[in-house]
């Protein structure tokens, strides 16, 4: 009997291909030994097999298809395997009230580790008071604050629409998403922060803008849990912008809002002056007053260019109310509105609320502090410490049963008799939530207000003294890489043109 031929076996798997191979063997059977199996009272649980991505890939191709099989398949609750973290999602609006009042799930814990891994704001997780103060003084976004943030904000829009767009009377052609950033991010930016005092203003706040949009298009890197020296330059960018925002740089700004103002003044009491952190905490706010902003007026402009009869409508809304105010259109600049009566254009803010409902997929993300048992209609949940629980509200925006033709862009779905249209139903229940792009609790977005009402008055502005056309025929698509968070980009921008109306 001949010899088993050993030793150039032995030779291959040492060989460096052959060693390779045997660690991805290995960790392939680490990570399917590190799978969680699912417990008695647990809800149905997917995870894949895809070690650390889990169902991400699945997801984010076609999230409603994907949620609506999923939700077909094991009921309105299930536990998903995303991104490393095992996320229970809740997709029955009925049950949304439960994880509001469960006190054993935080939206702190959950805030702070993006916060630090985005922002790099260290402190929070460790000032609790510091956390209260910062919370309480959103209330600067409300009230007579607001009136005076939209009064500064409609001279602002004035400022850069003088400046760029009134030289010409021809028609000038760009991309709507670059025309959208630029406009918001300045009008934005001043509004809240003030003005440059010394340098090139415009240059400064071009440059700043155009960190702030390499920043932001790192943001889901920074979410993840890559190596920071993997990340290419989001860090730089991220400290460089930081820079821009700490005490000594933000003291060259003049005519800062009430709310910098204030959270400035909280800031000093539980840092340094110099603090480079104090930066940190305004980049968290500057990103939060324009990131999302950007997409939902880049989709409320599309949504209206495309659909004439929109248009149509809306023009004739602003024209009534400034005939009503007497306001005539002359050759400068000069738009008065009030909070109230932006208030009154009920069709301008459904067409808004229309966009946000299609392309919003923020999720309300809770951490689960403490092993718990959800109670729902059909079956209680046993819900594991360290996971987190996510409301889906996109499901809810897309569902037939409450908004007839979900994929179809309605302008007018949010007014009914001529007023604005609170009353949804599903399962022949009036519904107490039927439309959250700006979260629930103590999550919810304090700058929900100035958010919808600048929206407005930029569409005031641009339907008042512009005619406005798209160019591009290929309609754009939603671009899912922010999945759970906040407004989607479209997947490529898109050309359109306007001119001043003569
Ligand atoms: C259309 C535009 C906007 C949308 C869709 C939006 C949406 C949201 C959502 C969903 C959250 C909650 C996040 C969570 O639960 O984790 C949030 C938080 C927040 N938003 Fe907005 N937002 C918008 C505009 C604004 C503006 C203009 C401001 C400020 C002027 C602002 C300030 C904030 C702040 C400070 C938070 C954090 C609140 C906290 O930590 O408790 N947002 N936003």
């Amino acid at each position: 009997m001949g010899r088993f031929p050993l030793e150039p076996l032995l030779q291959r798997l040492l060989s460096p291909w052959g060693l390779a191979i045997a660690a991805a063997l290995l960790l392939l059977v680490l990570c399917l030994r590190a799978r969680r199996t699912r417990r008695p009272g647990e809800p149905p649980l997917i995870q894949g097999w895809l070690p650390y991505i889990g169902m991400a890939l699945e997801v984010r191709k076609d999230p409603i298809g994907f949620m609506r099989t999923l939700q077909k398949q094991h009921g309105d609750t299930f536990t998903l395997f995303l991104g490393g973290k095992y996320i229970t999602f809740i997709l029955d609006p009925y049950q949304y009230h439960l994880v509001m009042k469960n006190h054993k799930l935080s939206f702190q814990q959950f805030s702070n580790d993006i916060l630090r891994k985005v922002f790099s704001i260290q402190k929070l997780m460790t000032n609790d008071h510091l956390n209260n103060e910062l919370h309480d003084c959103y209330q600067h976004l409300q009230g007579k604050s607001l009136d005076v943030l939209l009064e500064n904000l409609m001279q602002n829009l004035g400022q850069v629409f003088e400046a760029r767009l009134f030289k010409t009377t021809d028609w000038n052609t760009t991309h709507l998403l670059t025309f959208c950033s630029s406009v918001i991010f300045e009008a934005t930016f001043t509004t809240i922060f003030g003005k440059f005092v010394a340098g090139d203003r415009a240059k400064l706040i071009t440059e700043l803008k155009d960190d702030f949009l390499k920043f932001d298009a790192k943001l889901m890197h920074l979410l993840s849990d890559i190596p920071t020296h993997l990340l290419g330059n989001a860090k730089s960018i991220q400290k460089k912008l930081i820079k821009h925002l700490t005490s000594e740089n933000l003291a060259k700004i003049q005519g800062w809002s009430e709310v910098v103002q204030v959270r400035q003044d909280i800031l000093e009491k539980h840092y340094a002056f110099t603090d480079f952190e104090i930066g940190a905490h305004h980049l968290g706010f500057l990103w939060a007053s324009v990131a999302n902003t950007i997409p939902s007026m880049v989709w409320t402009i599309y949504y209206i260019l495309r659909h004439p009869e929109a248009m149509a409508v809306l023009r004739d809304e602003i024209d009534h109310l400034q005939e009503s105010t007497g306001q005539k259109r002359g050759s400068g600049f000069s738009i008065h509105i009030t909070r109230e009566q932006l208030d009154s254009l009920v069709y301008l803010e459904s067409a808004v609320l229309e966009a946000l409902r299609l392309c919003s997929f923020s999720s309300i993300i809770r951490f689960i502090e403490e092993e718990l048992t959800l109670p729902s209609e059909t079956q209680d949940y046993l819900l594991r410490k360290g996971d987190l629980l996510a409301i889906f509200p996109p499901i809810m925006h897309y569902d037939p049963e409450i908004f007839e033709a979900p994929e179809e862009y309605r302008f007018d779905r949010f007014v009914e008799n001529g007023k604005k249209k609170t009353i949804f139903f599903k399962r022949g229940k009036r519904l107490k939530y039927y439309l959250l792009p700006f979260g629930l609790g103590t999550s919810k977005c304090p700058g929900r207000f100035f958010a919808v009402n600048e929206i407005k008055q930029l569409l005031v502005v641009l339907l008042t003294y512009f005619d406005l056309e798209i160019i591009d025929d290929k309609p754009i698509q939603l671009d899912y890489s922010r999945f759970l968070f906040g407004i989607q980009y479209p997947d490529s921008d898109v050309l359109f043109r306007y001119k001043v109306k003569s």
